[in-house]
């Protein structure tokens, strides 16, 4: 078992990780990391050690996914399982999910996920949680117009925080489950990351798009 130094200077040395000045300006990312400027741009906030960035590069191979956390040490999982299937078009970003409006244009993204994000359940923590307005705005400055935001959580409370947080900030509600049975919705509703798998819980599904006024 590795330690978390260790697994930290191993995300530090891959080629897959982007920290520092490795990490594009904004407007810079599709250019800098070498792909057509019309391919999707997929980003995963809090992607943890990474598995379901790896699953959207495989599923979308024109696309340039990326997988931002700021736990270095997790990344590390991500980058070795990206050079274990050579993958070519995904990155983990060691950053923090509050820069995110200075770190890409707007419209530069096509779509976010928050897979399992923390629920963080006391009321004086609320700000920390990842679908708080402190993050929402930032979301869809950065989301192209139909781009949208996704989120899967075991947490009725969060589940249900999300909605009344998007609803109050014009996000339009596409799709609301809170309990979605096996096999129905898309196949990235359902794949299994390491939180999913310790919970078991009913997933919560959602979808939703940015307001036309924040783009
Ligand atoms: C509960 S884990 C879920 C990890 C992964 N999505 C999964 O399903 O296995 C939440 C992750 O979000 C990351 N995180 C929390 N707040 C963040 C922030 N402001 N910016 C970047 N990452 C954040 C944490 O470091 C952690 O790895």
């Amino acid at each position: 078992m590795l330690g978390k130094q260790e697994k930290r200077r191993r995300y530090a040395t891959s080629p897959y990780a982007l920290y520092g000045e490795k990490v594009p300006s904004a407007g810079e990312w599709r250019h800098r990391l070498g792909f057509p400027p019309q391919n999707p741009l997929l980003l995963e906030v809090g992607c943890g050690k990474g598995e379901f960035a790896v699953f959207l590069a495989e599923r979308y191979p024109a696309a340039l996914v990326i997988g931002l956390d700021r736990r270095a040490d997790r990344l590390a999982a991500g980058c070795r399982l990206a050079q274990q299937k050579n993958l070519a078009n995904v990155y983990f970003w060691h950053g923090d999910a509050l820069t995110l409006a200075s770190a890409f244009n707007p419209g530069e993204v096509e779509a976010i996920w928050l897979n399992y994000p923390d629920p963080y359940p006391k009321a004086r923590q609320a700000k920390h949680r990842l679908t708080h307005p402190r993050f929402l705005w930032q979301y869809a400055y950065i989301l192209q117009p139909e781009g949208k935001l996704h989120l899967r959580t075991d947490s009725e409370a969060l589940f249900l925080f999300t909605l009344e947080q998007l609803e109050a900030q014009g996000w339009s509600i596409l799709y609301a489950n809170p309990a979605l049975p096996p096999d129905s919705g898309p196949p990235e509703a359902y794949f299994p990351t390491t939180f999913a798998l310790r919970t078991g819980a009913p997933i919560r599904y959602l979808e939703a798009a940015a307001p036309l006024r924040a783009r």
